[in-house]
Order: structure tokens, then sequence, then C-alpha cells
């Protein structure tokens, strides 16, 4: 089911999200309309807050592939890069944003069963701009500048 995207100025934005803890039914439900949500926008990822909904999980969509990611954490981060970003929950809006250039993540999948991975260049930008959102950060709270958008 596709859900609405919240925005900025919703405070289910600035939360620290809380671990999930059931690998049910539920979890699967959220993460489905997350994906029907995240396809329906056409963005490269989202994060369960900008539903509403103030758990650790995110969903990525990138050249990559499509991936799920519960309870995701950092193992490292390495090098840097600087581009241009935008969100779901910041319509209309792009900039500026230095972030590292390659992460080692480590996450759960919706059974439960934990994963790690590498992710770089976009890849790895949209999971920072992904993990950022569980802790309540927006890419503006960093962005070099603020724009409009070009389309
Ligand atoms: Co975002």
């Amino acid at each position: 089911m596709i859900r609405e995207i919240v925005q900025v100025g919703d405070p289910v934005l600035r939360k620290k999200c809380a671990p999930v803890e059931r690998f049910d039914g539920a979890l699967g439900a959220l993460l489905d309309d997350m994906k029907d949500t995240l396809l329906d926008a056409e963005g490269a990822g989202l994060a369960a807050p900008q539903i509403g909904v103030p758990l650790r999980v995110v969903a990525v969509n990138v050249e990559e592939g499509y991936f799920e990611f519960v309870n995701p954490a950092f193992v490292w981060q390495k090098g840097e890069q600087v581009g241009a970003e935008g969100c779901l929950s910041v319509r209309g809006k792009a900039g500026t944003v230095r972030r590292p250039e390659k992460v080692k993540i480590v996450f759960r999948d919706r059974k439960g069963d934990r994963y790690s991975l590498v992710a770089r260049g976009f890849f790895a930008r949209a999971v920072c701009h992904e993990l950022d959102h569980l802790d309540g950060v927006l890419y503006t709270d960093k962005a070099e500048n603020i724009r409009d958008a070009e389309d």
C-alpha cells in the first residue's frame, strides 16, 4: 500500500528511531508499504519515519538493486565524496552534501537474519542519507547549500 510521505516540520522526522525487536508480519507489512511508496515516488531511498513509523528500517533503491535494511549500523566509513542530494520529505529542494565514498554496514533482513554489505559511490550516499533519518537527521542539516531542485 502506498503511504503518505511525511514532510519536513513533522516531529516524527526528528525522532531517534527504536530498533526493531519483532521480525513478524507487521514488519513485513511495513516493508511492503515502504517498497510500494518508494517505487511510486521514484526515490533512491525511504526510511520508516518518512511514513510516520519511528523504527530503524530503511529501503534503498539504486542501480545495484532494491535493498531492505532493518536495524542497520555502520561498521566503517572510508573516503569522501561531494554531491547533490534531495529527500522525499523535503520536496522541491536539493543540496550539496559531503559523504563517505565507501561504507560497510551490518543489518538484518525482514526475517531477522544478519548480513553485512559494502556500498560505494551513490549507493553509499543513499545508505548514509537513510541511516541519518533513523537518528532524526535530515540532509538539509549537513548540506552546504539548499536550492530549488531543477525538476
Ligand atoms: Co531523505
